[in-house]
C-alpha cells in the first residue's frame, strides 16, 4: 500500500511538471512531441531574410508585371475612367458591385458598352469559367454534375429571366453571384475581371433568349 501511494504521488508530480497547473499560462512555445508545423521555416511579412541578397523577404514582382491577359487600369472609375482596360473590383458603385445602394440593380452600367463584341466575349469567358458546371447551354448540366452531388442552377430555367416572376435574377444579382458566389457556388471575383463579369451576364441573357426561342 505504501508503494502504491508513493507511485500515486510520483505520477501526480510527473503529470503536473509536464502539463502544468490548470489555467496556468505558459510564455514558452508549446511542448511538441511530434513537430505539428507550428514552427516552420517561412518568410513572415515585413521580416528580413538572409536568403536574398538585399535582405528583403517580401519580393516585389518583376518590373512591368501585369496580370495575365490584362493591362493595368490607368485610373479608377471613380475618377471618370471609362472601362477600356481590364480591372477588378476596387470601389463602390453599380459597375463594381451590381448593387444600387442595398438593392441589386438591373440593366448594364454606363461604363459597359453593350454590343455584339461584349456578348461574344461573354460566350468565350462563360465557356471557360461557367460551362463546366452550368453547361454550355446554361441548363445546369455541365460535366461537373457527373462527379458531384451538388446541383448547379439551371440558368435558363423558367422565371430566371422574367422580371414579373419571383425567381427573376436581375443583371446586378447575376453579376454579384459571379463576383462573390452564391450558397454552394464559390466566387469568381478574383479570377474574372469586372468587364468580363458583365460580358458573362450579357451572354447568360443570350442563352436565356435562345432557350425560349429555339432555332426552327
Ligand atoms: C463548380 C461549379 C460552378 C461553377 C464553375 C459556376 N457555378 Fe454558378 N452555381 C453553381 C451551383 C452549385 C449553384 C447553385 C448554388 C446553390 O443554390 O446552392 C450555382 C448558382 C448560380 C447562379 C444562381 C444564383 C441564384 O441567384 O440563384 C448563377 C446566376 C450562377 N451560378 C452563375 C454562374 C456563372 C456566371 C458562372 C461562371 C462565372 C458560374 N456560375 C460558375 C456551381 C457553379
Amino acid at each position: 500500500m505504501k508503494y502504491f501511494f508513493l507511485s500515486y504521488i510520483l505520477t501526480g508530480i510527473i503529470i503536473v511538471s509536464f502539463a502544468g497547473f490548470r489555467g496556468h499560462k505558459f510564455e514558452e512555445p508549446p511542448f511538441q512531441i511530434f513537430n505539428d508545423m507550428k514552427a516552420q521555416d517561412k518568410v513572415k511579412a515585413q521580416q528580413p531574410s538572409s536568403f536574398f541578397e538585399n535582405g528583403e523577404a517580401m519580393r516585389k514582382p518583376v518590373a512591368g508585371t501585369v496580370p495575365m491577359g490584362y493591362a493595368v487600369p490607368k485610373k479608377p472609375a471613380s475618377e471618370g475612367f471609362v472601362a477600356q482596360d481590364y480591372e477588378f473590383t476596387h470601389g463602390p458603385g453599380y459597375y463594381y458591385t451590381g448593387k444600387d445602394g442595398d438593392f441589386y440593380g438591373d440593366g448594364f452600367p454606363k461604363e459597359i458598352k453593350v454590343d455584339a463584341a461584349l456578348v461574344k466575349r461573354g460566350q468565350d469567358r462563360y465557356n471557360i469559367h461557367c460551362a463546366v458546371c452550368h453547361g454550355t447551354s446554361g441548363d445546369g448540366k455541365g460535366v461537373f454534375t457527373k462527379y458531384s452531388t451538388v446541383i448547379p442552377a439551371a440558368l435558363t430555367s423558367a422565371g430566371f429571366d422574367d422580371p414579373a416572376n419571383a425567381l427573376y435574377r436581375p443583371d446586378g444579382k447575376i453579376y454579384d453571384t459571379i463576383t462573390n458566389g452564391f450558397n454552394q457556388m464559390g466566387g469568381y471575383g478574383a479570377n474574372i475581371a469586372v468587364q468580363d463579369r458583365w460580358a458573362i451576364v450579357s451572354y447568360i441573357r443570350a442563352l436565356q433568349f435562345a432557350a425560349k426561342n429555339p432555332a426552327p
